[in-house]
C-alpha cells in the first residue's frame, strides 16, 4: 500500500472559513433542499470510498442533484467561490479516486438513475450516471440485449462510476471493457459549461476522441451527466470448468494453449495457491487442497461444450490434474462461485489473524505471457517479506489482484506489507505492465504513475487537466497533480 502522500491533497478549507455558509447559501439557491446534506452522518458516509489506507479528508456538503441542471448549478457555484468538487457514484472504487477532500462539495450522482431510452434497433441505451450497472442489464435484458461490463460490484456500482474508472471485469475478457461501450457523453465541465462528446452512430471518427477520454479520467476532468451505451445480443447460457495445476507453469501454459488454439472464453480466471488453500479452506467441494493454482474457465459460445470439452483437453495436456467440467448451468454456477467465494474466504482466514486483520487488494496487470512469472515473483515477495499474500484474478487479461492480508496494528508487519506493495509494483513494471489494470490511480498511485509514464506522457495529462480544469477545483490531487 503506499507511503504517505507526497503532495497533501489541497485543501479547500481556506475558501470555506472565508464562508461555508455563502457556499450553502449560494448552493441553496438552484437545488431543493433534500438535495443537499451537512449532517454528520451524511458528511462522514461520503467521505471514502472502498480503497483502504487513501487519504480523506471530510466534504463541507454533500449535494446529491436530481438532474443536468442541477449538476450544472453545482459545478458553477464551487467554481466561482473557489470550493473543490468531488465527483461520488456508488463509492465501491478502490483507489481512492471519490475520497473527499476537506471542505470540499462531494457531488454525488447516485439519485440520476433514470434509463432514458433503449433503443433496440441501434443497439444502444441512454441513461443516467447514477444508473446501478445491474439495474441497467436488467431493463435491457428485456430487450434481448445485454450491457457486458461486469466489475465485482455490479450490484451496487454505478454506470458513472464506471465510466469514471474505466471498469473491468470477468467477462471483459471475451467482451472488452467499459471503454469499449461509451458511445458518447454528456458532460458539465467544472466551469459549469456543457458539451456532448461522441455519437449514435456505430461508426465514427470526427475530432479528437474526447468520450475515450473521459473514460477512466476519475472525475478529474468534467462531471458526466449522461450515458449513451453500445449493447450486444444476450449473451448464450455459459458452461464452466475448473482445473487445479502442480505448478504455475502449467497454468500458465494452459492459458497460453488456450489463447493460441484461438478460442475465446468469456471468463478465464485464476487463483494461485494460497487462494485456491483459502478456498478449499472455505468448504468448497471441488478444489483440492495442495495445487498450485486454479483456473475457472467460462464458455459463452453457442456450443458451450465443445467448446469447453476442446479447453479442458489443452489444460490436462498443461498438467492439469484436477478438472471438474460442469455440463449443467447448475453445476456451472458451483464453478463460479469458487471464484466468488475468494472474499469471504479471504475475510475468514483474516479473521484469525488478530489485532486489526486488513486485506489490501491490488490490481496490476502484465502482458499475458508474463503471468506465470508475475505470480512467482509474488509468491517470492510474500515469502521474503513473511507475509500472506493471495493472488486471484482475471488470467486471459493478465490482470492480477495480489491481496496482501496482515495486521495493520503491528507496526512491523505494516512495514513489510508497504515493503511488499512497493516491490509488487515494481516487478509488475520491469515486466513491462501497468500500474492499474481496471481499478485506477486515483490518490493510491499517483507515484506509480508517475514511474510508469514517460515525463513527455506526464506533462500532456497535466495539459490536458489544466485545459478542462484551469483552477484545479475538480476531484483535485487525483490522478495526476495539475
Ligand atoms: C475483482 C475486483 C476486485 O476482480 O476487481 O474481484
Ligand atoms: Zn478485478
Amino acid at each position: 500500500m503506499p507511503t504517505a502522500p507526497t503532495a497533501p491533497v489541497p485543501s479547500a478549507s481556506s475558501s470555506l472559513s472565508t464562508d461555508s455558509a455563502v457556499l450553502l447559501d449560494r448552493l441553496r439557491a438552484g437545488l431543493p433542499a433534500d438535495a443537499l446534506r451537512t449532517d454528520p452522518e451524511a458528511l462522514a458516509a461520503h467521505t471514502r470510498d472502498a480503497a483502504p489506507f487513501s487519504e480523506a479528508g471530510t466534504p463541507a456538503v454533500v449535494a446529491l442533484p436530481h438532474d443536468a441542471e442541477q449538476v450544472t448549478h453545482v459545478l458553477r457555484t464551487a467554481y466561482e467561490l473557489g470550493v473543490p468538487v468531488v465527483p461520488q457514484g456508488a463509492r465501491t472504487g478502490l483507489a481512492g479516486a471519490a475520497n473527499a477532500i476537506d471542505g470540499c462539495v462531494v457531488l454525488s450522482t447516485t439519485r440520476m438513475d433514470r434509463i432514458i431510452e433503449i433503443d433496440p434497433a441501434n443497439r444502444l441505451v441512454r441513461c443516467e450516471p447514477g444508473v446501478v450497472t445491474k439495474h441497467l442489464n436488467d431493463a435491457v435484458a428485456e430487450h434481448g440485449l445485454t450491457y457486458p461490463p461486469d466489475p465485482a460490484s455490479w450490484e451496487r456500482c454505478t454506470i458513472g462510476g464506471n465510466i469514471a474508472t474505466g471498469a473491468g471485469g470477468i467477462c471483459c475478457v471475451k467482451y472488452g471493457v467499459t471503454a469499449d461501450y461509451v458511445l458518447g457523453l454528456d458532460l458539465v465541465l467544472p466551469d459549469g459549461r456543457r458539451t456532448r462528446t461522441g455519437r449514435d452512430t456505430a461508426k465514427g471518427v470526427a475530432g479528437y476522441d474526447l468520450t475515450r477520454l473521459i473514460v477512466g479520467s476519475e472525475g478529474t476532468l468534467a462531471v458526466v451527466v449522461g450515458a449513451t451505451l453500445a449493447l450486444r445480443p444476450a449473451r448464450p447460457a455459459a458452461l464452466a470448468l475448473l482445473a487445479q495445476f502442480p505448478s504455475l507453469t502449467a497454468a500458465g501454459d494452459a492459458v497460453a494453449a488456450i489463447t493460441a488454439a484461438g478460442h475465446i472464453p468469456s471468463a478465464l480466471e485464476l487463483l494461485d495457491r494460497a487462494t485456491s488453500q483459502a478456498v478449499a479452506d472455505h468448504g468448497h467441494a471441488l478444489l483440492r487442497p495442495g495445487s498450485a493454482a486454479t483456473l475457472i474457465v467460462e464458455s459463452d459460445t453457442t456450443d458451450p461444450a465443445g467448446d469447453l470439452l476442446a479447453m479442458e483437453l489443452l489444460c490436462k495436456e498443461a498438467g492439469a490434474e484436477n478438472v471438474h467440467t460442469a455440463s449443467t448451468p447448475e453445476e456451472s454456477r458451483h464453478i463460479i462461485e469458487a471464484r466468488r467465494l475468494v472474499t469471504p474466504a479471504l475475510g475468514a482466514f483474516a479473521a484469525t489473524l488478530g489485532g486489526k486483520p486488513t486485506a489490501f487488494i491490488e490490481d496490476v496487470a502484465v502482458p499475458r505471457s508474463e503471468l506465470p512469472k508475475f505470480i512467482g515473483t509474488i509468491e517470492e515477495i510474500a515469502r521474503r517479506n513473511r507475509l500472506r499474500i493471495f493472488t486471484l484474478g482475471h488470467a486471459g487479461d493478465g490482470n492480477l489482484h495480489p491481496t496482501v492480508v496482515f495486521d495493520e496494528s503491528d507496526p512491523q508487519e505494516f512495514r513489510r506489507a508497504q515493503v511488499a506493495y512497493d516491490e509488487i509494483m515494481a516487478a509488475g513494471l520491469a515486466l513491462g505492465g501497468t500500474s492499474t489494470g481496471e481499478h485506477g490511480i486515483g490518490t493510491l498511485k499517483r507515484d506509480w504513475l508517475t514511474r510508469e509514464l514517460d515525463p513527455v506522457n506526464l506533462e500532456l495529462q497535466r495539459g490536458l487537466k489544466r485545459l478542462f480544469d484551469p483552477k484545479n477545483l475538480l476531484n483535485p490531487g487525483k490522478v495526476v497533480e495539475a
